[in-house]
């Protein structure tokens, strides 16, 4: 990680060959950012091709149409280039490329048999810190539902963490995308399976995040901002392999899967709820995540935050009504992997609750 970090990637591919597979979005790939960095791939002698068709939430026929064009290119390495979506498309269709799997075996917990092609992950949101996860999401279209693929052998071989290529992130997006950073450091301290270790990067993350947010919703190309976003969700990105997020990622699944609602702002929304639901339980822990805001109220503080960046929305801006929110606390049922992570034990009249009060 660090500034100008992406000229390192070209003496990161040679280490798999000379071919790459290059992985992004419509609007990264515009990006004169993109452009420079095909272009030092170039220069060192690598032949690159590229997938510019990632979409938010990305369907499981975008990871099939990626893994067709990489296995046509015969590329030697993989590299992931956008946010979380970009990330998690390059991760999984690098397994898919080389073993031909169809995608709904993979979803749930170690369902990947086999390593992928080698994976270079760069990220240009701060952000899911997909860059150093197991984990990849996609849209479950036939069931209007997010799912995750959890498999060690969707960790990318490198990481390139380079604060510059968020500096033309805009406002709405860094704010979203930052606020998920922060649900993860709250969401790991928190969390039913805490380890010390992880402990110091989550509060590290969270006094990052309280630092340097506004600033860089504020002023976009504030670089000492950036970098320290950068490392906040590089940081949030290690608490999700050992010990991973708990009710408000679970919370989330539907509002993403159903109404299209961005992780970060589904996170943002549920996040205060969630903690007052928690509070009994994680008063303690709370005390420290405040101190480490400067505040001594947590919730208060991360309901503040949330305003002046301005995610702070309610459920029904995005078209949710009442009647849907019985339906959603079902469906979040159904995203164990993450409940049971939750300090306290969260019943689907809990999660009806905790919806209503996000409504
Ligand atoms: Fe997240």
């Amino acid at each position: 990680m660090g500034l100008g970090a992406r000229h390192e990637l070209p003496q990161l591919v040679k280490q798999f060959g000379d071919s790459a597979f290059v992985v992004t979005d419509p609007g990264i790939a515009e990006q004169a950012s993109f452009r420079e960095i095909l272009s030092l791939l170039e220069s060192a002698g690598c032949q690159t091709s590229v997938f510019d068709d990632v979409s938010p939430d990305p369907p499981l026929e975008v990871v099939e149409r990626c893994a067709s064009q990489a296995a046509r290119s015969g590329a030697h390495v993989f590299i992931g280039i956008g946010g979380g979506s970009a990330l998690d498309v390059a991760k999984v269709a690098a397994v898919v490329t080389r073993h031909g799997y169809e995608l709904p075996s993979l979803f749930g917990i170690d369902q990947v048999p086999e390593p992928g092609v080698p994976t270079i992950l760069l990220p240009t949101t701060a952000g899911t810190g997909s860059e150093v996860t197991p984990i990849a999401v996609l849209s479950d279209e036939s069931h209007q539902l997010k799912r995750g693929i959890v498999s060690d052998h969707l960790l990318a071989q490198h990481a390139l963490v380079d604060p510059e290529l968020c500096l033309t992130l805009p406002p709405g997006p860094t704010a979203y995308t930052g606020m998920d950073t922060l649900t993860h450091a709250i969401e790991a301290y928190t969390n039913k399976f805490a380890v010390p270790l992880i402990d110091t990067f989550a509060l590290e993350v969270v006094r990052l995040v309280g630092a340097s947010l506004v600033s860089a919703v504020n002023d976009p190309s504030n670089v000492a901002a950036r970098y320290d976003m950068s490392l906040a969700s590089l940081l949030g990105g290690l608490c999700l392999k050992s010990v991973n997020t708990a009710a408000v990622h679970a919370l989330a699944y539907p509002l993403g899967g159903r109404f299209h609602v961005p992780h970060g702002v589904a996170n943002s929304l549920l996040l205060p709820h969630v903690m007052r639901f928690n509070a009994p339980i994680s008063s303690q822990r709370y005390q420290t995540i405040g101190e480490r805001l400067g505040v001594s109220d947590a919730v208060a503080a991360v309901e503040e935050l949330s305003t002046a960046v301005g995610t702070d929305k309610r459920m029904r801006d995005f078209g949710v009504e009442q009647e849907h929110l019985a339906e959603m606390a079902a469906s979040a049922m159904e995203v164990q992997r993450l409940l049971k992570n939750n300090p306290r034990e969260v019943t689907e009249s809990d999660a009806l609750a905790i919806y209503q009060a996000a409504w």
